[in-house]
């Protein structure tokens, strides 16, 4: 059996008809930027999610920078944000001339260690991006609360969360503002790049919508310097073909997810952190053990696909190195890089797939006797 880690090409040709008949629909018209389909999708997105205003732009890369351009974040200002993140969350931050500062992760949990982020605020603090990892909630409040009692805003990266629940809540909207990836792997995706910016601040809103289009209010009219950073129809398209069937593939992928920690159950390695108070969506669904670089050989010779989110905490990379940033000691980021191992959850698994993925967990564990 062959089991990629994603298939993208599964979902695609379930939803083929749809995506055609929407995509003729815009080559009929040659709209592609600023058209019908990223205003409705911007009002279903915002309405989903319960939160005021849905600005499509870019990426989730732009989605990051243009949230801390509007925050008016800029040189020197300190962003605390989470050493087991993808580079995506850094750049905004150095690209602004900013100054980075990492946090540990939790132990048991994938965000960040409340001791080690209540250590990086100081006076120069002027954000927090909280990271929603692998399709789990932060605990909201206690971030929140750390973050309120020094009137720093909380920006909440959310996008390996479309869909998840913190409290009953979808996971958006708690921080000031919440940008989010929608690229082709994601939960919620597109088919290239693209991404949104989710705020219940109508000042923020304002200032991302200026801030997409070269900070023009009519064309020729600059009220600010700006970005070029649009979701274009093709995608905002493609996004409305997908939104209708996000929570039954969430429902799909915390279906797979349980039934693989129920196979695990009695092995030496860990399953994901789970909370009472928090849905998961299994943006990845990752094991923890010691033994990761023979599992993923072994599983790879069974020809399971998998994946490692991250292998390199961001204070190892070279690029923070070469920029001769402060050097860290954050154990349980650099474990969790050594130790995490994804399998395969996305909505398509069939539930031979599924099975073979548990034996084959179980046969190498069992050939270590
Ligand atoms: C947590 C997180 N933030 C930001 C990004 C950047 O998004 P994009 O690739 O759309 O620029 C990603 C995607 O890789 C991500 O997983």
């Amino acid at each position: 059996m062959k089991i990629p880690l994603l298939d993208l090409a599964r979902k695609y040709r379930a939803i083929e008809a749809a995506l055609l008949v929407k995509w003729s629909e815009v080559f009929s018209t040659m709209r592609l930027l600023n058209g019908s389909n990223l205003a409705a999708f911007e009002q279903e997105f915002a309405a989903y999610c319960g939160v005021k205003q849905a600005i499509g732009v870019a990426s989730g890369t732009d989605a990051i920078y243009l949230s801390l351009l509007a925050l008016g974040i800029s040189r020197e200002d300190e962003v605390i944000l989470p050493a087991h993140a993808p580079a995506p969350v850094i750049e905004p931050i150095v690209a602004l001339g900013a100054v980075p500062v990492l946090v540990d992760k939790a132990s048991g949990d994938y965000g960040p260690d409340l001791d080690s982020l209540r250590a990086a605020i100081t006076s120069k603090t002027k954000g927090i991006i909280a990271v929603h990892l692998l399709g789990l909630p932060c605990d909201m409040d206690e971030i929140l609360k750390t973050a309120e009692e020094r009137k720093i805003p909380v920006i909440e990266d959310s996008s390996q969360a479309q869909g998840a629940t913190y409290k009953m809540k979808r996971a958006a909207g708690f921080g000031v503002i919440t940008p989010m990836s929608l690229g082709p792997v994601k939960n919620l995706a597109c088919y290239g790049d693209g991404g949104v910016v989710l705020t219940n601040d109508d000042g923020l809103a304002r200032t991302v919508q200026l801030l997409r289009v070269h900070g023009q209010e009519q064309k020729y009219d600059h009220r600010i310097y700006g970005w070029n950073s649009r979701l274009d129809e093709i995608q905002a398209a493609a996004l409305r073909v997908k939104l209708p069937m996000l929570d039954q593939e969430n429902a799909r992928r915390r279906e797979i997810a349980e039934e693989y920690s129920t196979g695990f159950r009695g092995l030496p390695l860990k399953t994901p952190p789970t909370f009472p108070d928090r849905q998961s969506v299994y943006h990845q669904y990752a094991v923890e053990t010691p033994l990761r670089d023979r599992l993923k050989i072994f599983l790879q010779n069974k020809g399971i696909g998998t994946g490692i989110y991250y292998p390199v905490p961001l204070h190892q990379h070279a690029a923070w190195k070469a920029k001769g940033q402060a050097e860290y000691s954050l154990p349980e980021a650099e474990r969790f890089s050594r130790e995490n191992l994804a399998l395969p959850v996305f909505a398509e698994l069939r539930d031979e797939e599924t099975a073979y993925v548990v034996s084959s967990v179980k046969e190498f564990f069992s050939t270590l006797d």
